[in-house]
C-alpha cells in the first residue's frame, strides 16, 4: 500500500521508531563513533545520529522512555536500533536504568589503552576551549600535583575501567557486555567489526572491502556502497607530549586496577 507516501516523508512504509536492542555504552574516547559508524554498515542496523544522553541526564529521563523512542531512527522490523552514549559507562546511575527498560539488552564497551584514553580525554576538552577561544592548561598542570601523579584529576578516574564495570555487573551479566578492543578497532578494525556482528546475531554482511586505509588520515575509513568516507577530524587527533617519566608514571598508575579489570572480563588487553 502507498498509504503514508508523502506524508511521513522521512518515514517509509512500514518503519517505525524502536527502543535500542543494544547500546554503545562507551567508554568516553574509545572509539565509541567509529564503532558506531562501523556498525551502521551493516543493512540491518539503524543508529541514533547524536548522543542521546537519556539515561545519564535527569532533564532527559524524567520525560520517561516515550521521549527516548522519540530520539530513535525510523527503521524496519528486522532492523536492531543502537544508539551511543559514552557517559553511561561511567554513570553510577545508569545501569539500574537501562535494566528496568530492558533486562536483556546487549551491551557494547569499546576500550582502550587507559593512558592513550586518558590523553586523548585531555586532547578532547582542550579543543573544545580552543573552539571557543578560551586558554586552557597544559596537561601536566592536571597529571601533577606536589611533584606526584594527581589523581585526582577526573581523566584519571574514567580510565579505571574497573570500578565502572563493577556497577554494570550488578545488573548484567558478563556475556550481555560484548567488549571491543579499541586499539585493535584503529589497527585492524574487521576482526573487531565481525565480533560484534556476531555478539549482535547480526548475518554476517559488513566485508573487509568496507574498510580502506588513508595514509593522510592515518586511519582506517570506510567504504559504502562505493561511497570513501573518513570519520570527522576530530576523531583521531595528535595527542600532546607528555614527558616519559610522567608517562611511566601514568602507565604504573594503571598496572594493579588493569590487572584487576583482566580478571573481572576472565581476558587480558594489550595495555601499557
Ligand atoms: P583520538 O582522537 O584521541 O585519537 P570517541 O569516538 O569515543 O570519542 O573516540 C575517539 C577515538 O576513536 C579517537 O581518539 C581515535 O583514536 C579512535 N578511532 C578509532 N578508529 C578510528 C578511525 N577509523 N578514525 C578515526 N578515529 C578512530
Amino acid at each position: 500500500s502507498l498509504q503514508g507516501e508523502g506524508r511521513e516523508g522521512a518515514a517509509p512504509n512500514g518503519s517505525a521508531q524502536q527502543l535500542p536492542q543494544t547500546i554503545i555504552i562507551g567508554v568516553r574516547k574509545g572509539g565509541t563513533r567509529a564503532l558506531l559508524e562501523m556498525l551502521s554498515l551493516h543493512p540491518d542496523v539503524a543508529a541514533a545520529e547524536n548522543e542521546v544522553h537519556f539515561f545519564d541526564w535527569e532533564e532527559h529521563y524524567s520525560q520517561g522512555l516515550g521521549w527516548y523512542l522519540g530520539q530513535m531512527p525510523f527503521s524496519s522490523p528486522h532492523q536492531l536500533t543502537v544508539e551511543k552514549t559514552p557517559a553511561y559507562f561511567t554513570s553510577p546511575k545508569v545501569p539500574e536504568r537501562v535494566h528496568s527498560m530492558n533486562p536483556g539488552i546487549r551491551l557494547l564497551l569499546i576500550l582502550r589503552d587507559p593512558s592513550e584514553r586518558v590523553l586523548s580525554d585531555y586532547t578532547q576538552v582542550f579543543y573544545n576551549h580552543v573552539q571557543k577561544r578560551k586558554p586552557y592548561p597544559s596537561i601536566e598542570e592536571f597529571l601533577v600535583r606536589d611533584g606526584r601523579l594527581n589523581v585526582g584529576y577526573k581523566a584519571l578516574n574514567r580510565s579505571l575501567y574497573h570500578v565502572h564495570l563493577q556497577n554494570w555487573l550488578r545488573f548484567f551479566p558478563l556475556r550481555r557486555i560484548h567488549i571491543v578492543d579499541g586499539d585493535r578497532l584503529i589497527r585492524d578494525p574487521f576482526p573487531e567489526i565481525q565480533k560484534v556482528e556476531r555478539f549482535l546475531k547480526l548475518s554476517p554482511q559488513i566485508n573487509a572491502s568496507n574498510f580502506y586505509f588513508n595514509k593522510t588520515k592515518g586511519f582506517y575509513c570506510l567504504r559504502d556502497g562505493g561511497r570513501d568516507r573518513c570519520l570527522h577530524e576530530s576523531k583521531g587527533r595528535a595527542h600532546p607530549q607528555v614527558d616519559p617519566r610522567l608517562l611511566s608514571k601514568l602507565h604504573e598508575y594503571f598496572h594493579e586496577p588493569n590487572k584487576k579489570f583482566f580478571e573481572l572480563v576472565g581476558r587480558t588487553f594489550d595495555w601499557h
